[in-house]
């Protein structure tokens, strides 16, 4: 009896479709893709739902033939290589043949083309089934492909896709990253009658960037610009010490291409150990052009990963690259001498060790921090609100006496004893749990004292950020936070809760702007609680004089989660009065005498 069937053409065609089209944005991307193919020097892109009921794009790039337009739905069917050796000389971005046929597997596609001149236009209509029809159709020159009830006929894949803000956000940032690699394109992007991105065409990366994200953002980088023998990496970075509390805003290209890469993100890393405080991460947005032959970008069917000949070079280029924008922009002294003399040295930290990724663990794999618990220079201030002023509700003393306070070790942790043990309490992480007990709290008795900003705190959002800061917004209202659209992508902070200072208030709006970003399914409300206990938390490096550490020690002990700080990492270290006698050869005494 055979056991194995050859799957049905139907079936097998949703599978193969499945591998490139995962969500709305991958639908946008591969349109996107081939209108920059076709030359097009401006294009329009509008969408409904999330683009998860209507999606389209349109160009004026050559547009297709009669017949090219019925070849073009049909799947391994390109104008772009036609033999082996082309695979490795790719200078289009598609090359595969299968991005409209695999969406036209999974949607109803409707593409309308000419190539202008006198032949009429053509339309291409496709049904989910495979079947297609080709009619005239008057259009100028260029091409619009339109695709409705994206996985009507893969429900598996349809419930699996996120809010309609959330795939927006998406295809915001993925089509943010086509504008910065081609400056001169006219790009404009519809989500129902509003325009969520408009740039008209730029002279270069610098004035693109400044459209994309704003003057203050362009002040906070440096051009970066360095080749080597036939590899060049050239685009913008972070300018220490400025840099970002994740890694949202990094961007790689390969020959033009916006691909995501671990060893170019990691060697990023590395080239700025040292450079920037701990927990911040640089921005870049940066433009690797190698040989065709050295790069092979047909590793995956979605098409944003590559693999190079020889990837480990990017280790040491990366950090010339840096080394040398920051010459740049610091004069002419070399940077040995910078970090030598402090310089270079991020406040209140010596540079971390090389090959580590700011004195942690390195790698690309590695959570990103929500929150490095490490003040700015020089901050020495505990405001009152912090500590006594705000005691907390409804928290029962445990009956058990909280440890008692030694003192403080490095200006970062208490040390403390309980029964003989010694305790080692990270300060910041001990005092964002008090006061996230707090914030719960007084959130849900909708308690905030809110404070009004007397000059209003402006400030400049991204297109992604602003979908964001839409999706966080009743959120934000909810826990005291009123934030006004000042026209552009200006917006105003007019009122936060009082237990903030100004700047600190408008970061935790700018992290619940940049949740949506990691297409988180909603903007949790405990993450924001986190974020602002993280912001008015106590820092490492602060010193605190015993009668806080007594009152913060006694707080976090009548927790009911004494152990782990809102983001989930250790606040206390325990060792056992034995292993210290242990260490000290001392007869171990009986814990029960
Ligand atoms: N907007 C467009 N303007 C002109 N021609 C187009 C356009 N979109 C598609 N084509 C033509 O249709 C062909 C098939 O497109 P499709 O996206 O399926 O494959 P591809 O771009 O060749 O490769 P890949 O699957 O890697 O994207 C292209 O090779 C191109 O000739
Ligand atoms: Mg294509």
């Amino acid at each position: 009896m055979t056991r194995i069937a050859v799957l049905p053409d139907a079936l097998a065609r949703k599978i193969a479709a499945g591998e490139v089209i995962e969500r709305p944005v991958s639908v946008v991307k591969e349109l996107v893709e081939n209108a920059l193919d076709a030359g097009a020097s401006a294009v329009a892109v509008d969408l409904a739902a999330g683009g998860k009921s209507l999606l389209r794009v349109r160009d004026d790039g050559c547009g297709m033939s009669r017949e090219d337009a019925a070849l073009a739905l049909v799947r391994h069917a390109t104008s772009k290589i036609s033999k082996e050796d082309d695979l490795f000389a790719i200078a289009t971005l598609g090359f595969r043949g299968e991005a409209l046929a695999s969406i036209a597997a999974v949607s109803r596609l409707t593409l309308r083309t000419s190539e202008g001149g006198d032949e009429p236009g053509t339309l291409v209509e496709s049904e989910p089934g495979g079947a297609f029809q080709v009619r005239d159709s008057a259009f100028p020159r260029g091409t619009e492909v339109e695709v409705r009830d994206l996985f009507a006929n893969l429900p598996a894949r349809k419930k699996f896709l996120r809010s309609d803000s959330s795939e927006l956000g998406l295809i915001v940032k993925m089509l943010t990253n086509i504008a910065l690699a081609r400056p001169g394109l006219r790009l404009i992007v519809r989500h129902g009658a509003r325009t969520v991105l408009d740039c008209p065409p730029a002279a270069g990366l610098r004035e693109r960037l400044f459209q994309l994200f704003g003057k203050d953002a362009l002040d906070k980088m440096m051009e970066a610009d360095l080749a080597d023998g036939p590899v060049r990496v050239s685009g913008y970075v972070s300018r220490p010490p400025y840099g970002r509390p994740n890694r949202g805003r990094q961007a790689f290209f390969v020959n033009r291409r916006p691909v995501r890469d671990k060893i170019l993100s990691a060697a990023l890393q590395q080239a700025f150990s040292g450079l920037l405080e701990k927990g911040l991460f640089p921005e870049a947005f940066l433009f690797v052009d190698v040989p065709p032959g050295e790069v092979d970008v047909n590793v995956h069917p979605a098409k944003t990963e590559v693999r190079f000949r020889d990837a480990q070079l990017f280790f040491p280029l990366l950090r010339r690259v840096v080394e040398r924008a920051r010459t740049r922009v610091l004069g002419v002294r070399d940077l040995s001498e910078i970090l030598a003399d402090g310089a270079g040295v991020p406040p209140g930290g010596r540079p971390a060790p090389a090959g580590t990724e700011n004195g942690e663990g390195a790698g690309p794999e590695r959570e990103e921090p929500e929150c490095s618990g490490v003040g700015e220079g020089g901050r020495t201030y505990i405001r009152g609100t912090d500590f006594a002023d705000f005691p907390a509700a409804g928290v029962l003393p445990r009956a058990a006496e909280s440890p008692q306070v030694l003192g403080q070790l490095g200006s970062a942790y208490i040390l403390a004893e309980e029964a003989g043990d010694l305790l080692i309490i990270d300060q910041h992480n001990a005092h964002e749990r008090v006061i996230y007990d707090r914030y719960v709290e007084i959130d849900r008795e909708r308690k905030w004292p809110v404070k009004m900003s007397l000059l209003p705190l402006v400030f400049e959002l991204s297109p992604v950020q602003e979908i964001g800061l839409e999706e966080a917004g009743p959120m934000l209202r909810s826990s005291g936070f009123r934030v006004e659209p000042m026209g552009g992508r200006s917006y105003a902070l007019r009122e936060y809760p009082d237990v903030f200072r100004p700047e600190e208030a408008l970061s935790v709006v700018l992290a619940a702007a940049d949740e949506s970003k990691k297409g988180a399914p909603a903007p949790a409300k405990d993450r924001l609680l986190a974020a602002m206990a993280c912001k008015s938390a106590v820092k490492a490096g602060e010193y605190l004089p015993r009668e806080k550490m007594e009152f913060l020690v006694r707080e976090l002990f009548r927790s009911a989660n004494p152990g782990v700080c809102p983001h989930g990492r250790p606040i206390v270290v325990r060792i056992p009065r034995s292993q210290i006698e242990r260490g000290l050869r001392r007869p171990v005494s009986d814990p029960a005498s």
